[in-house]
C-alpha cells in the first residue's frame, strides 16, 4: 500500500532539495550507538549520510524495488557495510524488525500518508525506550517546488500532534527549519515504556 503522492522527481533534482549533512546534525542524529530504521528510504539520500554516524546497522526498507537497488549501488559503491536494505511494504507487513531493536528511527517526508498512525505505532514499537525519533518534511507552502499537495501536506504542528498522540514526548525540541523547503523535529519514547517492558 504506497503511500499517498509519493511518487518522486528524478534522484539529482530531489537531491537537490537537502542538505543531508546539515539535517541530520540539527536532528540529533550524529554518533547512534545502536540500529537505526529508516521507513521510506527513497534514493538513499539520506540514508547514506546516516551510515557513518551508526554504531549499528540501518535498516533501510522501501516498497519500490528500483529504489532498494539503487540505495544498493550506493552503498556498494561506497564501501558502506551497515546498510540493510528490504523491499517491504511497512504498513501491512511492518518492518519485521523486533520490539525495542533500534536506537532511532528516521521517518523523512512521509508523514503525509493517510495511516499515519500504522507507521507512527510501528515507529514507536521498535524503538527503545528513550530511542528516538527523527521527523522532516516539506514546509507548509504551496511555493515549494515539490511535496504533496497543500490538501494532504501536513502542518508541523499535525505532526507533533500525531507523534505525541502515539505516546512520544516532545523533550527539547522545537521546530527546525531545514532550508531551503523543510522543517524537522526530534521526539522520544518515553522512559516509562521502559519500565513497563
Ligand atoms: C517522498 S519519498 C521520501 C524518501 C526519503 N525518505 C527521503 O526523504 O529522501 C517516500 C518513499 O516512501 C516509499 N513508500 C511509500 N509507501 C510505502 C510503504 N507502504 N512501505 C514502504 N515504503 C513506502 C516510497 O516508495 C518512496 O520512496
Amino acid at each position: 500500500m504506497k503511500a499517498r503522492e509519493s511518487g518522486m522527481p528524478d534522484e539529482e533534482q530531489w537531491e537537490s532539495f537537502f542538505h543531508p549533512e546539515e539535517v541530520l546534525d540539527l536532528l540529533e542524529l550524529r554518533d547512534c550507538r545502536g540500529d537505526i530504521v529508516e521507513f521510506g528510504c527513497g534514493y538513499g539520500t539520506f540514508t547514506l549520510a546516516a551510515a557513518p554516524r551508526c554504531r549499528g546497522l540501518i535498516h533501510a526498507l522501501d516498497i519500490d524495488p528500483e529504489m532498494i537497488t539503487r540505495v544498493m549501488q550506493k552503498a556498494r559503491k561506497a564501501c558502506v557495510s551497515n546498510i540493510v536494505v528490504a523491499t517491504r511494504d511497512f504498513l501491512v507487513e511492518g518492518t519485521g524488525l523486533g520490539d525495542a531493536s533500534c536506537e532511532y528511527a528516521m521517518l523523512f517526508n512521509i508523514l503525509h500518508l493517510a495511516e499515519r498512525e500504522t507507521l507512527l505505532r510501528e515507529a514507536y514499537r521498535v524503538l527503545r525506550p528513550r530511542g528516538r525519533l527523527g521527523v522532516i518534511h516539506w514546509n507548509y507552502d504551496p511555493a515549494t517546488p515539490r511535496g504533496p499537495s497543500m490538501a494532504i501536506r501536513p502542518r508541523p504542528d499535525d505532526c507533533q500532534r500525531w507523534v505525541q498522540n502515539i505516546g512520544f514526548e516532545l523533550p527539547k525540541s522545537p521546530i527546525v527549519m531545514l532550508p531551503p523547503y523543510h522543517y524537522g523535529f526530534v521526539a522520544q519514547k518515553t522512559a516509562e515504556a521502559e519500565a513497563s517492558s
